[in-house]
């Protein structure tokens, strides 16, 4: 009998491998680094090879810790950094380009330039995103457009596109499969929600050959089997979702009006909406949160078919931290900037935008750049690091408050993971700036358990989608404890900072 489902999860800044047991417990975790590359300023790229490589090595090392056999992993659910664009040759497998990372900027031009054509509304009804460089298809056209060869060669349907999962599942099955699932297909700007298929118009709006495409699954199902030479045993892949949309699984987050935020590089917050694909009316994302496909797991609202999301994309919030340690040298480990926020009662008074590759959600402005103000000659680095923790809360807030406008519904509880859910201090700022309960599970791999909980479910290892609520379990709730005047007042001051850095990479 199988003991494990393993994770595999291909984040922007490491290649993860997680062994889970029926209990969703990790019984073993493999990890390694892969930075991304910066050529040039608002550029970010990762070398395709260096992400397939690695997250191999972190899969074969998790097995070896835990001293289990291949044939022990019931399954394999991969879940990955969304959005990062890549494109490789069908018949060699040879990437065209370094991938181009969810956080480049290049295409804000273009961007630009549908957007005066007065095409923001179309992409908008139809994919539930907006026109931001941010998402895949703008990336895609830009190496059409620039890679020599590389537009005639896919209209001869001789190249694949994929986001980072359909290159691991075309690796991991040695070439066999093309495929990406419905929450990926739903962060490109090529796939219509209402019809569950690529949409020819916006291909033609973006002038992307339609033979480049991967075929579009739900997200738990056995795609296919790892190819034999790689652990010497087939084993299913069977699961795939884009990061956010598995932890949001992953926090049982199963029903609508149900939420969590997951703070890493940077911050998303997902807002379930149930059956419905809820349109915003405040420059949030509408998104697929997950797909279950046609009922293998039992008829009824949790046994089939997709649930969608409403999406609030913060795009730096960890990495502000990132920014005290390595460019400013204030602090040697990303878990000090806890104790120096603390040493000081209030920021303050300085207001920090860490907008270094734009802002995300709700302002969607690409120029935008890091901003400090309020700075008096009392200033230290622990108000510094204070208000990298306040950004990072503001930002969430914003996101929150923007959700609550389109969707009415009364927010019980914030569920909260990622490296930054660990620092309490963050945390409780989180829950007086949201005025609603911050709570923590125990098991904060929740990006992991929810692509091997969409995995597991695919070849019977857990039974039915209620698994994942049985298997969520709560450590700390943080209960707001700021006045409503005085969060309404910081939040003002906020938006102040941030309109003093909106538009400064134009001037
Ligand atoms: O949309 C980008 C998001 O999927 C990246 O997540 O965890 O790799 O920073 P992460």
């Amino acid at each position: 009998m199988t003991r494990y489902v393993l994770a595999l999860d291909q984040g922007t800044s490491s290649s993860r491998a997680l062994l889970f047991d029926r209990e969703g417990r990790v019984q073993a975790l493999a990890q390694k680094e892969v930075p991304p590359q910066f050529p040039r300023p608002g550029w970010v790229e990762h070398d395709p090879g260096e992400l397939w490589s690695t997250q191999i090595g972190v899969a074969q090392e998790a097995l070896a810790r835990a001293g289990a056999r291949p044939s022990d992993v019931a399954a394999i659910g991969i879940t990955n950094q969304r959005e990062t664009t890549l494109l490789w040759d069908r018949r060699t497998g040879e990437p065209l380009h370094r991938a181009i990372v969810w956080q480049d900027r290049r295409t804000a031009p273009l961007c630009a330039e549908l957007r005066a054509r007065g095409l923001e509304d179309t992409f908008r009804a139809k994919t539930g995103l907006l026109l931001d460089p941010y998402f895949s298809g703008t990336k895609l056209r830009w190496l059409l457009d620039h890679v020599p060869g590389a537009r005639e060669r896919a209209e001869r349907g001789e190249l694949a596109f994929g986001t980072v999962d359909s290159w691991l599942v075309w690796q991991l099955t040695g070439g066999e499969l093309h495929v990406t699932d419905a929450t990926n297909a739903s962060r490109t700007l090529l796939y219509n929600l209402r019809t569950g298929d690529w949409d020819d118009e916006l291909l033609g709006l973006l002038e992307i050959p339609r033979a480049l495409l991967p075929e579009v699954r739900p997200s738990s199902e056995v795609y296919g089997h790892t190819a034999a030479h790689l652990f010497g045993h087939r084993i299913p892949v069977a699961g795939i979702a884009g990061d956010q949309q598995a932890a949001t699984f992953g926090q049982a987050c199963l029903t609508p009006g149900m939420a969590k935020n997951t703070y890493g590089t940077g911050c998303f917050l997902l807002l379930n909406t149930g059956t419905q694909a809820v349109p915003s009316g405040h420059r949030l994302l509408t998104t697929v949160a997950w797909d279950l496909g046609a009922g293998h797991l039992g008829a009824g609202p949790l046994g089939a078919g997709r649930t969608y999301a409403l999406e609030g994309s913060v795009f730096v919030a960890g990495a502000a931290v990132g920014w005290l340690r390595d460019g400013l040298g204030l602090i040697r480990e990303a878990q000090e900037v806890e104790a120096l926020a603390a040493s000081v009662p209030t920021s303050g008074g300085v207001y920090f935008v860490p907008a270094f590759v734009g802002l995300g959600a709700p302002y969607w402005d690409p120029h935008a750049r890091g901003t400090l103000v309020g700075l008096t000659r009392g200033t230290t680095g622990a108000h510094l690091a204070r208000a990298a923790l306040e950004a990072t809360a503001f930002q969430s807030a914003e996101v929150l408050l923007a959700m609550r406008r389109d969707h009415a519904a009364p927010l019980r509880e914030l569920r909260v993971d990622g490296g930054g859910s660990r620092n309490a201090l963050l945390m409780q700022i989180q829950a007086d700036l949201l005025g609603v309960p911050v709570v923590r599970p125990r098991v904060t791999e929740t990006t992991a358990l929810g692509a091997a909980l969409l995995a597991g479910l695919a070849v019977g290892f857990w039974d039915g989608v209620e698994d994942a609520a049985r298997l969520w379990q709560e450590e700390r709730v943080f209960e707001p404890a700021l006045p409503g005047d005085e969060r309404e007042h910081r939040l003002a001051r906020w938006r102040q900072a941030v309109e003093r850095s909106r538009g400064w990479a134009e001037a």
